[in-house]
């Protein structure tokens, strides 16, 4: 077996930290301490065992959350945030859509998260719009980029997307009058894999390029945890003529993307994961600057895609803006969009690149864990085992019909991971607010609730 560069690291540690074992609490401890992200953790409230496992041992203590691949916990600067919009409403109603004692009159309030969230995707700020939610953004962006033609009709996604771009896509291809059964590829892993290759992947789009209009792809899948090699697939599918699109819902704040670099030609993400901006989080868009003055490209219109300038002369001629903000249709949600800029103000103290940094290690350390502690008759890693193709999630396999069992075992210990039916436990240690101490404890805890079950 190969040594990846986070284990190296962690092997450096071990051997500086003096502790006889990576599953020693010296070893973690040794760690916590050295993270130079360690601060950031005061910024979330983190429940306590006993509020979300009542009955578990230690209620005082703070419970292991693992489940920001589904919805990040609270930033404390959100509560600030979200209040401070409650006293303006009530202080200014509707008058604060242009004088808002916080300096964020509610006609602009959009802008006070575009360029943190430009930031966090690697685009550049105009080439971001913070607006709907992520299946709706899937919608507007497909309504504008997928132009099926007779002989360029088609959509490849993965056989296992998310069930809602599923949805979307089908019904997308539906809405041209097409028939996805004629207009829709989905790559499959080879027989008795669960991982996509990106060489089959690349195989497809040889294969078929000609007539893909659009390749869609997740940038994290939410199943596996596999990170696809983003850049890759979007030069050759772009050197066949197709659009390439992103949906970042696992991949937003959690791995450094570069959308713009990398010449992704749309994206679109969810706020309420990595990002931490609360449930049914207003979500984001991403569109080229190539595309930005393409202002005769069809599209679901709104008055808030309408030039700034004129938007409130009421006049019934659309003129878009350029960029993504020309793809907004209604104002936006102040409240959900404060959230978002309390959480990002978590982010700022930080980059991505940091954070990432971490997560190799964190995830590493994980993975490691995991991979010595239990034979492969108990557990199986289904992400892939190279830190580049993974970000902080693992998707782990229980085996002999026992996850739920092993699920609602730690959940009563207070240990927060979620289930993905018939056998899969997503376990992501994200690095904001992650220790490795919960790392340990999580495999201890795991350790103990395996002897009783197997
Ligand atoms: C990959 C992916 N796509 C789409 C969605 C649906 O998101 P929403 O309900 O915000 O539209 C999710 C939700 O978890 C997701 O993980």
């Amino acid at each position: 077996m190969t040594i990846t560069a986070p284990q190296q690291k962690l092997n450096t540690f071990l051997d500086e930290s003096k502790a006889s074992g990576f599953l020693d609490a010296e070893f973690a401890a040794f760690m916590d301490d050295r993270d130079p992200l360690k601060a950031l953790r005061n910024e979330f409230v983190i429940p306590k065992k006993g509020e979300i496992a009542p009955g578990s041992d230690n209620p005082e203590d703070t419970c292991i959350y693992f489940c920001g691949n589904s919805l990040g916990l609270l930033p404390k600067a959100v509560a600030r945030y979200v209040k401070e919009e409650l006293e303006v409403w009530g202080e200014g109603a509707v008058n604060s859509h242009f004088n808002h004692r916080f300096g964020r009159p509610w006609v602009r309030i959009e802008e006070t998260v575009q360029e943190q969230s430009a930031r966090v995707v690697g685009a550049k700020k105009d080439e971001v719009a913070i607006m709907n939610t992520l299946t709706s953004n899937l919608h507007t962006l497909f309504a504008a980029f997928y132009t099926p033609t007779q002989d360029r009709h088609k959509v490849l996604i993965e056989s296992k997307a998310f069930p809602s771009d599923h949805y979307a896509v089908e019904s997308q291809i539906r809405w041209h009058g097409l028939d996805p059964r004629e207009s829709l590829i989905c790559q499959e892993p080879r027989a008795g894999e669960v991982l996509l290759r990106t060489e089959d992947i690349l195989e497809t789009i040889e294969k078929h390029g000609h007539e893909i209009a659009v390749v869609c792809f997740s940038g994290i899948q939410f199943y596996t945890g596999q990170y696809f090699e983003m850049e890759k697939i979007t030069k050759a599918a772009q050197a066949k003529g197709c659009i390439v699109g992103w949906d970042l819902a696992h991949a937003a704040g959690n791995v450094p993307v570069q959308l713009h670099d990398w010449n992704v030609d749309f994206a679109c993400w969810c706020s309420y994961k990595y990002l931490n901006s609360g449930p049914g989080g207003i979500a984001g868009i991403f569109v080229h600057e190539r595309h930005a003055k393409d202002l005769g490209r069809n599209r679901l219109a709104g008055w808030w895609g309408h030039d700034k300038v004129t938007r409130f002369d009421m006049v019934n001629v659309f003129k878009p803006m350029e960029g993504a903000a020309g793809f907004q249709h209604s104002n936006p949600s102040v409240l959900t969009t404060s959230a978002l800029l309390g959480s990002l103000s978590v982010f700022e103290q930080t980059t991505m690149a940091e954070m990432r940094q971490k997560s190799y290690l964190l995830t590493g350390y994980l993975y490691h864990l995991l991979t010595t502690e239990f034979s492969k008759d108990v557990l199986e890693i289904i992400t892939p085992a190279e830190p580049e193709h993974r970000g902080a999630q693992l998707s782990l396999v229980f085996k002999r019909g026992k996850m739920m069992e092993v699920f609602e075992g730690l959940a009563k210990r207070g240990i927060i991971g979620d289930e993905r039916k018939p056998d899969v436990i997503r376990i992501a240690p994200t690095p904001l607010y992650t220790r490795f101490e919960d790392v340990r404890q999580f495999v201890v805890e795991l350790k103990k609730l395996v002897a009783e079950l197997y």
